[in-house]
């Protein structure tokens, strides 16, 4: 029997670079898009930092996102959604590929038009708690022309991945290196961390 998180992790074991088109359901990615528009209505997205030690002016200069964190305490249904299905491949992956997690964190993203992410790692180079990155798309109908890919850096190779809604992208914190190229329309995501502490 196939598994519904097989396409993901299947991919990420022939490529390190995890990819489902479908990884979310259209609903789900519906819900969280308007998730984002409403928190942005009410001034809740703030200006990302860069990690330990962010300096505010420095991350500015790296990333051009705002981001709000998730909390299962938050009395959203989407949310909820998004985290149950999260724990679910968290124990499928544990299962599956004896990864040992124990912990995540998820927060949604908006880049405005404009926006970008410089060529950075997900591990902090002081704490390596971060083990896996798992970035879902809410993006409907991007085209080429929107901007806004991630390009991940493999061995002298560049792939370039529209952020489609619905597509998810899964790979290792400490080792891939990536950037998000200037987006040209608005552009929302959740990004996240499958974590061991
Ligand atoms: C991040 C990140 C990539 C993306 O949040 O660390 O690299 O495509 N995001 O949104
Ligand atoms: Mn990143």
């Amino acid at each position: 029997m196939p598994h519904p998180f097989d396409t993901l992790i299947d991919t990420y074991l022939d490529n390190h670079i995890g990819i489902d088109a479908c990884f979310l359901s259209k609903s789900l990615s519906d819900g969280l898009q308007q998730n984002i528009l409403q928190l942005q209505k009410e001034d809740k997205m703030s200006a990302a930092g860069i990690g330990n030690n962010d300096v505010k002016d420095a991350a500015q200069k790296m990333r051009g996102d705002s981001i709000y964190w998730m909390d299962k305490k938050h009395d959203n249904i989407f949310e909820q959604e998004f985290l149950s299905q999260m724990e679910d491949f968290i124990g499928h992956l544990n299962d599956t590929c004896y990864t040992g997690i124990n912990s995540y964190e998820f927060h949604y993203a908006v880049y405005e038009e404009g926006s970008s992410y410089k060529r950075h790692r997900d591990q902090f180079k002081t704490d390596n708690n971060r083990k896996f990155s798992l970035i879902n798309y809410l993006n409907d109908d991007w085209l080429e022309e929107d901007g806004g890919q991630l390009l991940v850096y493999q061995n002298g190779t560049t792939q370039s991945i529209q952020p489609n809604a619905q597509k998810a992208v899964f790979f290792k914190s400490d080792e891939m290196e990536h950037e998000v190229i200037k987006a040209n329309r608005r552009r929302m995501s959740v990004s996240g961390w499958l974590k061991r502490i």
